[in-house]
């Protein structure tokens, strides 16, 4: 299949691509490569990839129609895979129109690139987030719950792609899966994510501050088990409910959440050291608890996430010191 494969130098679009090449895919990647994180991380990712077969790179911004069609010209995809966003809940009280850029007018300009593409429609997969739920929803989240009272601003965009995804499913016929990611983590992560910032924290001896006296919970759920979803889910023609628009959504979550305590210790484990906590007020936009109800997506792609917590932070905790060598 040819894949067109959006957010290419972040954490699971740089998963994402090595799974599809690995399977005989081929990947154009698209990424403007901002800076919400150190893009030196960006960059390392872009560079474990470059020169494999089948792979080609554009820096392109996906809010901008005109750099898509010139990023994409002359090529045909079967697939889009659609992962750049602007991510993280709480760099939506500093700069939402980010989010407003990337995840709301960049999601239009996919949809709108989908309903033109020539000779046909692609299949369009697309990152939504567990951030859709608000803190009424009855754990385990299930897809068809409620989800209109976001607390987070990133929730609220995650949602309306959602919403404008579904419309263009209805007008157009436009072959849409929606993925719901449950706090995703592993090797290659995202430095504005807990496990990231605690094990930088613990392995430089700091204090960690720890928000809602550690009370929250999260389903954490490791990089290669969404993954291999997601390659599942590429690769199987779309099917929809007889009579219905043809967008689905699915949890992807590890079923089994966690509270912070339980990641401290997965990292205290795999450092060696005993972290210092620091409790702190936490700011607005965090949900109390994230659990996902998987039955969706076992039923229809045999969805198993496998690993545990504590082997998934040991792996990433040896990833994280062999990269920056602590
Ligand atoms: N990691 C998680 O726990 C998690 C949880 C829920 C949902 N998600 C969603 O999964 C997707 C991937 O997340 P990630 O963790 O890999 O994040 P990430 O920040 O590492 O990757 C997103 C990439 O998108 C790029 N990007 C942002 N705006 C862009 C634009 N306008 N044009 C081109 N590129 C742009 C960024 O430069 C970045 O490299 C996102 O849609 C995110 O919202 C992630």
């Amino acid at each position: 299949m040819n894949i067109l494969l959006t957010g290419a130098a972040g954490f699971i679009g740089f998963h994402a691509t090595q799974a599809l090449l690995a399977a005989g895919h081929a990947v154009t990647g698209l990424d403007e490569i901002n800076d919400y994180y150190d893009p030196a991380l960006k960059r390392a990712r872009l560079a474990a990839l470059e020169g494999r077969n089948g792979y080609r790179f554009v820096k392109c911004d996906i809010a901008d129609a005109a750099s898509v069609a010139s990023a994409t010209a002359g090529e045909h995809y079967d697939v889009i895979l659609h992962l750049a966003a602007q991510a993280g809940v709480r760099y939506g009280l500093v700069d939402p129109a980010a989010y407003t850029r990337s995840n709301l007018v960049g999601h239009q300009v996919m949809l709108e690139f989908a309903r033109h593409h020539q000779p046909a429609m692609p299949h369009l997969v697309y990152a939504s987030s567990s951030s859709v739920y608000g803190n009424d929803t009855v754990p385990p989240f299930r897809e068809d719950a409620r989800c209109d009272r976001p607390v987070s601003y990133y929730g609220a965009t995650k949602r309306s792609g959602e919403m404008l995804s579904h419309s263009y499913a209805s007008l157009f016929g436009l072959q849409q899966t929606g993925l719901r990611f449950f706090t995703v983590y592993g090797p290659w992560g995202r430095p504005d994510m807990a496990y990231w910032l605690f094990t930088d924290k613990i392995l430089k001896g700091e204090a960690l501050p720890v928000f809602g006296g550690g009370k929250l919970r999260r389903d954490f759920t490791y990089v290669d088990d969404i993954v291999a979803a997601l390659v599942r889910i590429v690769e199987t023609p779309f099917t929809a409910d007889e009579g219905q628009a043809p967008s689905r959504i699915y949890n992807l979550g590890n079923h089994h959440p966690e509270d912070v305590h339980a990641l401290i210790k997965a990292i205290e484990k795999a450092t060696g050291k005993t972290a210092r906590i620091e409790n702190r007020e936490g700011p607005p936009g965090d949900v109390n608890e994230t659990y996902a109800d998987i039955t969706r997506a076992a039923r229809d792609f045999g969805f198993a996430p496998r690993l545990s917590l504590e082997d998934g932070i040991a792996r990433f905790v040896t990833w994280y010191r062999a990269h920056f060598k602590v």
